[in-house]
């Protein structure tokens, strides 16, 4: 009885609809502008459904679930084994993430600053008309901030591992990118399955990957290293080698993924209102004046905050998630039967005009009023590992945003029409390019 379309095709079920409609979050936005808030279709021969609206999300939404939907997802794109999360284990694992996080963002501080600074440095040695690749400059910082706080960079005393770097360092990095954009591409439209030379590529990152992990976690393990890094706090915590390997990869695809597209929106964003990164700046400058930058300080970033979760809502930075219901449920006047895929069409939510007045200005002032804060972190916090991720990203997005803007003026090129692509996580088409000017 929940409304919504019936299958286009027998077998494919309405994924036709959905690549024609571009992605999977674009579909979802028609769907649920024509039958509302709970909606209904056809995943192959499987029955989805899919909420719409902060109310009935909040009535799905258990905060006691501590397993959560983009890990399940991100788990089973990967092809490992999703534990079901009985309450206690779960409990203490999101404990373990946590301390992880904190530990790791802490002892690695001055390294976050030092890249911050690197790029700094570099954006200010170009002329002001030089165009700066944004995309491709962001994924590369969080790309060297992310391996070196989940892998640590102990092993650069480790000749061997300097060889490896030199000979394949690069090849490392582009097993980053094929794993993340196949998983990308793979989880909407199958295509991954149909083509045996992206099937293997694909499988030879992922093995690549993981045999460097592996090699990290039994380095790391029983010695104690002045550099704490993520996987050291999962060694600790008596997770076994499968699981330290699969969280630590996990973590560092998705942490790496969401720090570059985090970056890279609020930068753009920033250049696209002066009036924002006006009040930005003066609050930087307010914080740490002539000082230098420190983790103490930075929790002093009201204003910063807020425009990063205001980037996270404009950019829809995680435009759908999804859960199995694990027993029947009831929404509004709908039965949602055990065992249906539940999408949380966040990208909907997100730009609800019902929630959100002027749903797509970019204005990080609505987060002054505390119910909308309160409303965006159940959405985008009530699932435990974007919250770790996204504190993470926040933190090292947070310290570069710091030091750019300190010294320079973030500037848009003018003409420039970005395009966005809905997949797991959003990023624009094409590169955005910017320019920036030196602040006197
Ligand atoms: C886009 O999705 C809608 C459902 O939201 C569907 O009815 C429509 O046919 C799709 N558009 C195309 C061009 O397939
Ligand atoms: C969560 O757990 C608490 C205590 O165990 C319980 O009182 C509450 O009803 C649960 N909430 C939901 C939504 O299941
Ligand atoms: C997980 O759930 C499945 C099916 O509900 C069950 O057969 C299995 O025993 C559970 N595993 C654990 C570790 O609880
Ligand atoms: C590592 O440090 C901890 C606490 O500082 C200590 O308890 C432990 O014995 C050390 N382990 C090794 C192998 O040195």
């Amino acid at each position: 009885g929940i409304p919504g379309i019936t299958p286009t095709e027998e077998k494919d079920g309405n994924l036709p609809d959905i690549v024609n409609n571009g992605s999977l979050h674009e579909f979802l936005v028609g769907l649920h502008e024509r039958y509302g808030p709970v909606v209904s279709f056809w995943f192959g021969r499987r029955l989805v459904v899919s909420l719409g609206t902060v109310d009935v999300l909040k009535q799905h939404i258990n905060p006691n679930k501590t397993l959560d939907p983009f890990e399940t997802m991100l788990k089973s794109l990967l092809k490992y084994q999703s534990d079901n999360g009985s309450g206690n284990e779960n409990h203490l694992r999101k404990k373990l993430y946590e301390n992880s996080v904190t530990k790791s963002l802490r002892s690695n501080f001055a390294l976050l600053l030092k890249l911050s600074e690197e790029l700094l440095d570099k954006w200010l040695s170009y002329p002001e008309t030089q165009h700066v690749p944004l995309s491709q400059h962001m994924l590369g910082f969080a790309m060297k901030s992310v391996t070196q706080i989940v892998m640590g960079s102990t092993f650069e005393d480790d000749q061997e591992v300097i060889r490896f770097q030199k000979n394949h360092g690069n090849r490392y990095m582009f097993s980053y990118f094929q794993v993340w954009s196949e998983i990308g591409k793979g989880f909407l439209d199958g295509s991954l399955d149909k083509s045996a030379t992206r099937k293997k590529q694909y499988e030879d990152a992922l093995m690549q990957l993981e045999s460097v992990l592996k090699k990290i976690i039994k380095e790391r393990k029983g010695r104690n290293f002045s550099q704490h890094i993520f996987i050291d706090s999962l060694v600790q915590g008596n997770l076994n080698d499968q699981q330290v390997l699969e969280d630590s990869m996990i973590f560092s695809l998705a942490g790496c993924i969401i720090t570059a597209k985090l970056c890279t929106w609020a930068i753009y964003f920033l250049t696209t209102s002066e009036e924002v990164q006006r009040k930005l700046h003066e609050e930087v400058d307010q914080v740490f004046g002539k000082g230098p930058i420190t983790p103490e300080k930075i929790e002093h970033l009201r204003y910063c905050r807020q425009v990063l979760c205001e980037t996270v809502r404009t950019a829809k930075l995680t435009p759908v998630s999804a859960r199995l219901q694990d027993i029947e449920g009831k929404i509004n006047q709908f039965i949602i039967p055990k065992e249906t895929l539940v999408l949380y069409a966040l990208g909907v939510v997100l730009q609800d005009p019902n929630t959100w007045p002027s749903p797509h200005k970019f204005d990080p002032d609505r987060f002054d009023d505390e119910s909308a804060m309160k409303t965006f972190s159940l959405l985008c916090f009530g699932n435990w590992l974007p919250f770790f991720l996204t504190r993470f990203a926040y933190m090292v997005t947070t310290v570069l945003l710091s030091v750019l803007v300190k010294r320079l003026h973030l500037l848009s090129v003018e003409g420039q029409v970005i395009e966005t692509k809905y997949e797991l996580v959003t990023s624009s088409r094409e590169e955005a390019w910017i320019t920036v000017t030196k602040r006197h």
